[in-house]
């Protein structure tokens, strides 16, 4: 193993420097298979972790990965502590309201606080304890470990060879997603919430950012890879995430537990916020009247505006269908499920589109401008949107720096108002409407005028 990885050091940079350009981001990997769902096994975290492989104290300098990955994967990523959190009492409350006779050995929890492939599909050292490991993101290395370690191998073969690629926006999106969400074999339900689950959000640009990076996006890793910039990477989280969405709502398996749709399809806070905290407003985006259960739109929200500014028409198309939606939700099953069958048309092929436009200044600009404009009109009164929002507008000013599109003072003024709408949306539960609006005038003057 030794001599294997002081071996890769050498090659691997002189394979870099050949490594020509990769294909446009989405091509094919729509198909790609989440590493727990692959066919290589997973050889385990010690298999990583040798201190010549990715498990140095600290990063080499001459290496073109950092190789001291798992120190900082053990040390500071809470994917390490997954499993641990299966420990605790809550969890341990969680499993007692569930009928489980422990959390810490219930697939049901493992499947997303753990790497968890089937038994036949781990190797001889691989552990289960080691929570959300390495193979969990970079898939079972049975195949690409060997010729990944020998240095002879190029980035796309080892991704032939099953390496999965988190690089890509689409890929990731889909890999995240399915623990952050969840899928069609994984999945918190309310049962899981009223038991003691927390409540789940997720923006694949930021918590890529907050998840501390064990890489470097230098020259030399772009010379690698292809990084998105963070504004495509939140529009291609976005698109996917809705098609996740529609797939839950239409999917029998997630929807058995009394009432349709499954209630964590819902707006959390449409039922769960202290009934002196009197807010309701109307918001043309829904339709809905006052004490109506809302289907939680926010992403929907968030890609009608990314939509709507690459193609007016199909942004208001978008609107129109969510509303639809809303409306429907009102009427019964049947209702429901046709409205979702319309959404899932009107937006399949998005994440493509997304994944093929280059996010320029201008776009940067234009989608401030429309995340500001939902928020004017008053659909941030509900929680989950203004949080997304939040979020996307600190992943776009982020990129706009980073693209030099604009200065540090400008920055500097952007970062401070959007630290006010930050904390009007640090707990969701006392969230106030007219809070995060005040924070989001301020942060609209704040924006460049072009
Ligand atoms: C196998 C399931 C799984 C996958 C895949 C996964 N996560 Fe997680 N993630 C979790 C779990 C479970 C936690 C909570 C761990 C805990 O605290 O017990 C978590 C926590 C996090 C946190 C910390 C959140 C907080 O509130 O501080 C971040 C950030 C994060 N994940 C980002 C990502 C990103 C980015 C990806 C995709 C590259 C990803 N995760 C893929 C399961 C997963
Ligand atoms: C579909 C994936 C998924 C399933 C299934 C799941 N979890 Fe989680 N869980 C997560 C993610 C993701 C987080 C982190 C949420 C965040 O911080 O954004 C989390 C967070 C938690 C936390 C809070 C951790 C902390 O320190 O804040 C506990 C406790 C927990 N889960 C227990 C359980 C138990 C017990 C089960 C099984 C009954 C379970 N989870 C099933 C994905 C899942
Ligand atoms: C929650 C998902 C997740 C987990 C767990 C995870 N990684 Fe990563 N890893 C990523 C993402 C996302 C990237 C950045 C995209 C890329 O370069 O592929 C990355 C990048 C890397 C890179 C590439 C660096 C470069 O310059 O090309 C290495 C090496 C790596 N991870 C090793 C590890 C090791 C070793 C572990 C376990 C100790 C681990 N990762 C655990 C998601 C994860
Ligand atoms: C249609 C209304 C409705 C929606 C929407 C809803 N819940 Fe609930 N929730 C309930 C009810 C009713 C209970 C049971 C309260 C009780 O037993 O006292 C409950 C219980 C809970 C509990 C346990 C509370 C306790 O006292 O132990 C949690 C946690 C929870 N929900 C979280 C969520 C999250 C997170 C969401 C959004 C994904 C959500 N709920 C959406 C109605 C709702």
């Amino acid at each position: 193993m030794i001599v294997a990885c002081m071996k890769i050091l050498r090659s691997v940079r002189v394979l870099a420097a050949a490594a020509t350009a990769v294909a446009l981001f989405g091509t094919g990997v729509a198909a790609q298979t989440i590493p727990q769902y692959g066919e290589n096994r997973h050889l385990g975290v010690t298999s990583c972790a040798g201190s010549t492989c990715h498990g140095s104290a600290t990063p080499w300098r001459d290496s073109t990965v950092l190789q001291n990955e798992y120190i900082t994967w053990a040390q500071k990523d809470r994917h390490a502590k997954a499993y641990a959190t299966l420990r605790t009492e809550r969890s341990q409350r969680i499993a007692r309201n569930l009928g489980l006779p422990n959390a810490h050995e219930a697939k049901v929890c493992l499947d997303c606080h753990a790497d968890n492939p089937p038994p036949d599909k781990r190797g001889r050292v691989f552990q289960v304890s080691d929570g959300v490991g390495c193979e969990a993101c970079h898939g079972g290395a049975e195949k690409w470990l060997g010729v990944h370690v020998s240095g002879m191998a190029s980035h796309e073969e080892n991704i032939k060879a099953g390496l999965y690629p988190t690089e890509e926006p689409v890929a990731r999106a889909k890999l995240c997603l399915s623990c952050h969400f969840g899928d069609n074999n994984k999945f918190v339900t309310h049962r899981i919430m009223g038991a003691g689950h927390p409540r789940m959000s997720f923006e694949l640009d930021t918590f890529t950012a907050i998840q501390p990076a064990h890489y470097v996006v230098d020259d030399d890793y772009r010379k690698r890879k292809r990084v998105a910039n963070g504004v495509q990477t939140w529009a291609i989280g976005q698109a996917l995430a809705i098609q996740e969405i529609l797939d839950g709502l239409a999917d029998a398996k997630r929807n058995r537990d009394g009432i349709f749709p499954e209630l964590v399809f819902f707006d959390c806070h449409a039922c769960h916020h202290p009934m002196s905290n009197v807010r309701w407003e109307p918001r043309s985006g829904t339709g809905l009247g006052p004490g109506i259960v809302r289907l939680n739109d926010a992403n929907l929200v968030m890609l009608r505006v990314i939509a709507g500014h690459l193609d007016n028409a199909l942004g208001q198309k978008l609107k129109q269908e969510t509303i639809a939606l809303h409306k429907a939700s009102t009427q019964g099953a049947e209702a429901t499920l046709a409205a979702v069958a319309r959404l899932k048309a009107t937006t399949q092929g998005l994440v493509q589109r997304f994944a093929q436009h280059q996010f320029g200044a201008n776009d940067m600009q234009g989608l401030l401008i429309g995340l500001v404009k939902e928020g004017m009109s008053g659909e941030f009164v509900d929680y989950s949107a203004a949080e997304q929002a939040t979020m996307a507008m600190s992943a776009i000013v982020t990129s706009m720096k980073r693209a030099g599109v604009i200065d540090d003072q400008r920055y500097n003024a952007m970062k401070a108002a959007l630290d006010k709408c930050y904390d009007a949306v640090q707990k969701d539960e006392e969230y106030k409407p007219r809070q995060f609006l005040a924070a989001l005038q301020a942060f609209e003057a704040t924006i460049p005028k072009s």
